[in-house]
């Protein structure tokens, strides 16, 4: 029989990108766990039929049972990803990112599933200022999310060693293209370059534009949740998941404009407090343990997003 996955978080931005991985590898079925509170059932239009969609909230333990028994693999992305929305709301975000994580684990322990690969965040690194962040460095959480992304990572690697639960944890940079949403309000700074230049407007940049991001690829994120479901020998364990470079945020405009052909220089206002100076990661046990290269450059994967958001406003208007 082939093997069953679920997703967590499958309506939002990467669950949705892994669940179309796991259809095209030929995935015999995919449960995706969503309560839509940031995704939505938009994201699986196109896969709705590959799919079993259950709208859940993954802080009802009882609810997250509905994992099947002997899945191969729980891909959990479910999560309040802001850092601003975990300070202005910490009980709400700590409810879905501690409390949900832990039903999930505990679920997934008692279905017996093969595997809970945990999206984590480069958050844990805080503002230290090494480069690149190795995953030994000790964490530094600066926020509420990013203790609460690292309780989830501590989770993984206790359910690993007290119940045996296979775990993989990998924490993911500046992640971009195709479903991001531009209009929330906590959009990576990408989808707000990329509204902006489709709108002709100038961008509004903090700091002085030279502060620097690992961006990772969506497409790239779901490859590597597929090969950290699959590795012998790293359960329990943590990697990093960037593309081992860094592009400035002023580099990351000129590609938006240029690819778009628009001309307009951003404004610039003083640098936000708390802003972190620099991220890359370090991939070499990412490469090592996982086998993995990232297969799209920064240009690539903005010429992608580029021309997803046309056919969609296309296919919308
Ligand atoms: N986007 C990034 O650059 C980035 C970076 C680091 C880590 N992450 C992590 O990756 C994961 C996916 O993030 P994303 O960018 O796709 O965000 P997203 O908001 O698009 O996806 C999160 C999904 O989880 C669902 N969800 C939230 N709370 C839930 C709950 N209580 N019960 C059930 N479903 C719930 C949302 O409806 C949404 O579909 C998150 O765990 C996030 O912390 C993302």
């Amino acid at each position: 029989m082939a093997p069953k996955y679920v997703v967590t978080g499958g309506a939002g931005f990467i669950g949705s990108t892994i669940v179309r991985a796991l259809l095209r590898e030929g995935a015999s079925r995919v449960t995706v766990i969503d309560n839509f509170s940031t995704g939505s059932e938009e994201n699986l239009t196109q896969v709705r039929a590959g799919i079993e969609l259950h709208r859940i909230d993954i802080r009802e333990t009882k609810e997250v049972e509905a994992i099947p028994r002997g899945a191969k693999a729980v891909f959990h992305q479910a999560a309040i990803p802001s850092v601003p929305r975990s300070v202005s709301e910490p009980e709400l975000c700590h409810g879905s990112n501690i409390d949900g994580t832990f039903s999930v684990f505990t679920a997934a322990q008692r279905a017996g599933v093969g595997r809970v690969v945990y999206a984590a965040s480069s958050a844990a690194y805080g503002n230290n200022p090494e480069l690149p962040k190795r995953e030994t460095m000790l964490p530094e959480p600066m926020s509420p999310y990013a203790v609460q992304k690292l309780v989830g990572e501590y989770y993984a690697s206790a359910f690993a060693a007290c119940y045996g639960l296979e775990t993989v944890c990998i924490r993911y940079f500046n992640v971009f293209g195709p479903r991001q949403d531009p209009k929330s309000p906590y959009s990576d700074v990408l989808s707000l370059f990329l509204d902006a230049a489709l709108a002709g407007r100038a961008p509004m940049i903090f700091g002085d534009g030279e502060q620097s991001r690992d961006f990772i690829f969506v497409e790239d994120v779901a490859r590597l949740n597929l090969l950290a479901a699959k590795a012998e020998g790293v359960s329990g364990r943590v990697f990093n998941g960037g593309t081992g470079g860094r592009i400035t945020v002023n580099e990351a405009w000129r590609t938006i404009a240029r690819q778009l052909g628009v001309h307009l220089d951003p404004t610039y206002a003083p640098p936000r407090t708390g802003d972190v100076l620099h991220s890359q990661a370090d991939i070499s046990q990412t490469r090592r343990a996982l086998g993995f290269e990232p297969q799209y450059d920064f240009a690539d994967g903005i010429a992608q997003t580029i021309q997803w958001i046309k056919t969609y406003e296309r296919a919308a208007a």
